[in-house]
């Protein structure tokens, strides 16, 4: 086979052509931040978006794991392809002709051998495609196996459904013919070579089903029989190359990526022909683990494009039972679940077969349920009476919800459990926060329980530890052991003044009660100092040093000076749309009609020019600061800050973060005063418990003490209710 090279033109061409937005949306779901893009990085596992594009700049950059770059260095570095290959990709992506020159021996010899696997792939894969149409097995066994299953013309060219003729050189013969190497060949598995020299087909009369990576380019092959015989293997798969790791690839990403971006959605199924009978009926954002458990390479690769997962299981309750635990890192990795049962005895592809397009939709919007809830009425089911077995059930549960790491969503799905087994919300938090507690103690059994990568403090498992009678004098470690416990708490505090730290938080009223508005940082300024709180964390408390620094010395005049430029704008906008009423207009009434719409808008850009200048001051500051730790902590806690933190399941209507930080910011002040009176009620007991045998030694004003901070634990359990149900209207 020739190998050719790009002339410089066509190069030039391409490169002007790329637009890395666009390229960088092929792999990545992206969304629009001020003049920047940003998503999940794809060379690195997170879950919140550091990967910002910049569409002026025509660059990409990782903020995590600097990795990035140009439109073609993004493709070589993501999809391993050489320079001429990211050049091929993007002409072929543009729809610019290449006009090729016959390459020279050592540009030749340069081309990886990777590279030659894919194509030799490629070619293959048209090869099945053609035996499929044209030739009289094609036809009378593969197309008509294909048609007997209703499988659509249109789903066979988009899947690039294909057959392997009955023969053992079929593939062989047309693969040589073509200039391919036996070694490439037996390297893609294609070919297979026996200990005495000889070559034959790995795929032989079965029907081919192309794995196509992200790229487009196809990486392996599935082959399924169409025999009954038992004793025929039902699928011969592509082995491990170099170009294929079936853990980290999923079937039908590639066709399925772009509804998945848009749904905000996926879907997943188990087999080959699910994914087509589905994705032919219309529901598109389909995708199968191919007969195995969900690897957390592939989770990864979901998340680039989107967190909300529905598995589809069909309804052998073995099978379920079976799975339920692969689920647990699903949540463990953030992602939002949901489960639905077929109809007894049906799976996706005869389901999707037997019923039209909406009747799927409808079927799949009305029976899906959030995974917790589902969990809990399959485990419940065979459990009857047995109060024994309904509590282990009960823990399997809570131990489900303890990997969740959002917060918010936990609490959500506390709450439901609470309501379902009828046991009191508190005993169940307990119980979840001691199994984080536990995880973030003993992290190698963590990993292997949830696998995730956990940012320390990230999580509230400052669960005080039992007090530890007989030691527990305010030793010196006790401070270190407070600002480990506090750590995460405070870490949420800080958190919310970076994200939102100069927006207006709730509607307030002076002393002559006149409303005005109070930042969000002024509100937790207020309450940290009522109580005299400090952050007992170091990089926590730089952050707040500086933003509060920023808030009182650097705002008021930077405020000042962008509310000024702002309000020049407006008045111009209005004047040129004046003038532009003055030229149209056709009567008066349409000049006042105009003149109104004007006003409108010019308002709306206005406060939103505010409000985005204001969101922005001091996470701008910060995230740029020249102190290390204010620098890292900021954007790490930054990051994700458009994102909504949505919570798939019947809980939709909670809203973005920034919509209910009226409620959550309190909860995450009280939480954090809570978790400072626990300590402090642990210390007591503790040194009351130390101290009963002194001689002399009168505990009375320990114990006043104690009930003193005890009521002052219940009061503020008592105002974080009253939070939870009633978001503030004053603060
Ligand atoms: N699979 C496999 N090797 C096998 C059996 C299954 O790789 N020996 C994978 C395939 O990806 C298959 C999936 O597991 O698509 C699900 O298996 P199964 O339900 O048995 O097959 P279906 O895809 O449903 O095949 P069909 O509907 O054509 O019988
Ligand atoms: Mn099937």
């Amino acid at each position: 086979m020739a190998m050719k090279k790009i002339d410089q033109e066509t190069v030039r061409k391409i490169l002007d052509a790329a637009d890395i937005v666009e390229v960088v949306s092929d792999f990545v779901s992206l969304k629009r931040r001020g003049a920047n893009y940003v998503g999940l990085c794809p060379f690195h596992n997170e879950r919140t978006p550091s990967f910002s594009v910049s569409k002026a700049r025509g660059f990409c950059h990782c903020f995590s794991c600097g990795k990035g770059g140009s439109p073609v260095g993004f493709l070589m570095e993501l999809e391993q392809l050489s320079y001429v290959e990211a050049l091929r990709y993007l002409a072929r992506k543009y729809h610019i002709e290449i006009k090729e020159t016959e390459m020279t021996a050592e540009e030749r010899e340069a081309a990886t051998e990777r590279e030659s696997m894919l194509s030799a792939n490629e070619f293959a894969m048209e090869h099945f495609e053609r035996n499929l149409t044209d030739t009289d097995d094609g036809r009378d066994i593969g197309l008509s196996y294909f048609r007997e299953r209703g499988i659509n013309d249109a789903a066979i060219k988009r899947f690039h459904l294909g057959y392997a003729i009955d023969r053992s050189d079929n593939l062989l013969a047309a693969a040589r013919k073509a200039g391919f190497s036996d070694k490439i060949l037996i390297n893609t598995g294609l070919e297979i070579r026996t200990d005495d020299g000889r070559m034959y087909d790995r795929f032989k009369g079965r029907v081919i089903y192309p794995v196509i990576g992200l790229s487009g380019k196809v990486l392996a092959f599935g082959g399924r029989t169409l025999r009954k015989d038992k004793n025929v293997s039902k699928y011969v798969n592509s082995p491990e190359s170099a170009v294929y790791s079936k853990s980290r690839e999923l079937y039908g990403l590639y066709q399925a990526r772009t509804a998945i971006a848009k749904k905000d959605k996926c879907i997943l199924v188990e087999g080959y022909m699910d994914v087509i009978s589905m994705h032919q009926s219309g529901v598109e954002n389909v995708i199968a683990s191919s007969g195995t458990s969900l690897t957390e390479g592939q989770i990864r690769l979901i998340r680039r494009f989107t967190t909300n997962i529905t598995v589809i299981y069909d309804s052998d309750p073995a099978g379920i039972k079976a799975s339920l635990r692969g689920i647990d890192m699903l949540l463990a990795e953030g992602m939002n679940i949901k489960v639905l049962l077929l109809p007894e005895g049906d799976d996706p592809d005869s389901y999707a077969q037997s019923h039209t397009a909406a009747e799927l939709e409808s079927y799949l919007q009305e029976n899906e349920k959030d995974f917790i809830s589902f969990k809990t009425s399959i485990l419940m089911r065979d459990c009857g009476g047995d109060p024994i077995a309904r509590s282990k059930v009960i823990s399997d549960v809570v131990r489900s919800i303890s990997v969740i790491p959002d917060m918010i969503t936990r609490n959500v799905y506390i709450g439901e459990c609470s309501r379902k087994f009828g046991i009191d919300e508190k005993v169940l938090t307990l119980q979840c926060d001691k199994l984080r507690a536990e995880r973030a103690a003993n992290p190698r059994q963590a990993r292997e329980q949830a696998d995730v990568e956990q940012p320390a403090g990230n999580t509230l498992q400052a669960v005080p530890p039992a007090a530890p009678a007989g030691q527990a004098h305010l030793s010196h470690a006790s401070g270190e052991r407070r600002a480990k416990m506090l750590h995460g708490f405070e870490r949420e505090v800080v958190k919310m003044v970076v994200r939102y730290g100069m927006v207006d938080l709730c509607e307030a009223y002076d002393e002559e009660g006149n409303p005005s508005s109070m930042k969000l940082i002024d509100y937790i300024d207020s309450e940290l100092s009522v109580d005299e709180i400090r952050f007992d964390n170091g990089a926590c408390r730089a952050v707040w040093e500086e933003a509060l620094a920023l808030r009182h010395a650097t705002w008021p005049q930077e405020y000042a000076d962008f509310l000024e430029a702002a309000t020049r704008r407006r008045s111009e906008s209005v004047a040129a749309g004046e003038e532009q009423i003055r030229r149209e207009a056709v009567d008066l009434a349409d000049i006042k009609r105009r003149e109104l719409m004007l006003l409108d808008s010019t308002e709306a850009t206005y406060a939103r020019e505010i409000e985005e200048f204001a969101s922005m001051f001091l996470v701008r500051y910060l995230v740029n600061s020249p102190d290390d730790n204010i620098r890292h902590l900021a954007t790490e806690l930054a990051s994700n800050r458009h994102e909504l933190s949505k919570i798939h399941s019947k809980y939709t209507n909670l809203g973005t973060e920034r919509d209910r930080l009226p409620e959550i910011v309190p909860q995450i002040v009280y939480a954090l005063k809570s978790a400072i009176l626990d300590y402090n009620i642990t210390q007591i007991h503790g040194e009351i418990a130390a101290r009963q045998d002194e001689p002399g030694f009168d505990p009375t004003p320990l114990i006043k003490r104690l009930i003193d901070l005890s009521a002052m634990r219940s009061e503020l359990a008592h105002f974080l209710g009253d939070r939870i149900v009633a978001p503030p209207r004053k603060c």
